[in-house]
């Protein structure tokens, strides 16, 4: 039996350290040098190769480095495999100071006032006066991110796949209420996990129902933005701006429009990051719970997609 690391895309060296401390006796590898890759029954993965799943014959327990489970081919692995991500009210935290900012941002209008300076330019207005934060998804993050808003004075409505109440939030779900929904929303904060479903929800039908002063923030995939209606509708005003923390391809290439868009505020993929110690203590968890059959935490249903 052995686990193997198949996360890319950053340094290793410190995560391997710590689960041949934290897992002493197991068979620990780190893609690409997997060995004989019959005997992987637990695999780490983050951004791992499409080619990896066809080439594990044994594979039982596959744990996601971060929250989201997108980067693993669900619908293509083996019904009996359990697929597990990090949850963690300290990443939720992260996501709920992140998403308040960039909110308190556009409302002070503090991009365009960088601009001005930039051109030394004295043009005072008023704060803008909306006050309503729209939030898709209103999970693990989602329910964090709407109760920060709320301790901050803002309205929050959300919009979910099933029908749940929550306090003081007045709830949409459903793809037939969603437009209902974007048209109320002075910010409308994307928190929703990418599936065949939410793929390109955010599209040319979507701001076209919200109103012009209208600010997108997404913090969840860049794929669930069309980026080029994303663009047609700050071109033409039928948003305001947007904030950016996810990209279809990251890191963004040079030559993308969005790095120069005066309505666009990019950050790269930062709002609320992996903590180790978290990570690392529910990797542990999760891969003793395999090897003594006991049951997993934070799975997700595999035919939902999150
Ligand atoms: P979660 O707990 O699984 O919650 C997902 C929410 O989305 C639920 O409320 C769910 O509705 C809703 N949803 C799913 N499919 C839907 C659909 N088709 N229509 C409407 N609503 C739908 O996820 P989470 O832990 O909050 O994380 C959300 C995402 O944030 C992750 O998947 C990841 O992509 C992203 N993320 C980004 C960063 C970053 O740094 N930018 C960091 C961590 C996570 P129900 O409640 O009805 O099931
Ligand atoms: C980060 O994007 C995560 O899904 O944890």
């Amino acid at each position: 039996m052995a686990l193997l690391v198949c996360v890319t895309g950053r340094d290793n060296s410190k995560l391997m350290a710590q689960l041949r401390v934290h897992l002493p006796g197991v068979d620990i590898r780190e893609w690409p040098e997997g060995g004989n890759l019959a005997e992987v029954e637990f695999v780490l993965a983050w951004n791992a190769p499409d080619s990896l799943w066809q080439q594990l014959p044994n594979l039982k327990v596959v744990q996601s480095f971060g929250a989201g489970v997108d980067g693993i081919p669900l619908s293509e692995l083996p019904p009996e495999v359990r697929v597990c991500r990090i949850v963690d009210p300290a990443l939720a935290d992260d996501m709920a100071q992140y998403v308040l900012g960039h909110v308190l941002a556009h409302k002070l209008r503090l991009p365009l006032y960088y601009q001005q300076q930039q051109q030394q330019l004295w043009r005072p207005k008023r704060a803008s006066g909306g006050n309503r934060v729209g939030i898709m998804g209103l999970g693990q993050l989602g329910q964090v991110v709407a109760k920060k808003m709320q301790q901050n004075n803002f309205e929050v409505i959300g919009w979910s796949r099933s029908e749940k109440t929550l306090p003081g939030i007045s709830q949409f779900w459903g793809a037939e209420q969603l437009h209902l929904f974007a048209s109320q929303c002075d910010y409308l904060v994307c928190l929703l996990p990418l599936t065949p479903q939410t793929r390109g929800i955010l599209d040319n039908t979507l701001f076209q129902s919200m109103p012009s002063h209208g600010v997108i923030i997404n913090v969840a995939r860049g794929a669930h933005i069309n980026e080029a209606d994303l663009l047609h509708a700050l071109n033409t005003e039928q948003i305001a701006a947007a904030t950016l923390d996810v990209f279809v391809q990251e890191p963004v290439a040079e030559e993308h429009p969005f790095w120069r868009h005066p309505k666009i505020t990019m950050t790269p993929h930062v709002a609320a990051l992996t903590s180790m110690k978290t990570a690392m203590a529910q990797i542990v968890s999760n891969m003793k719970a395999m090897q003594s059959n006991e049951p997993l935490s934070h799975c997700v249903d595999t035919t939902l997609g999150y």
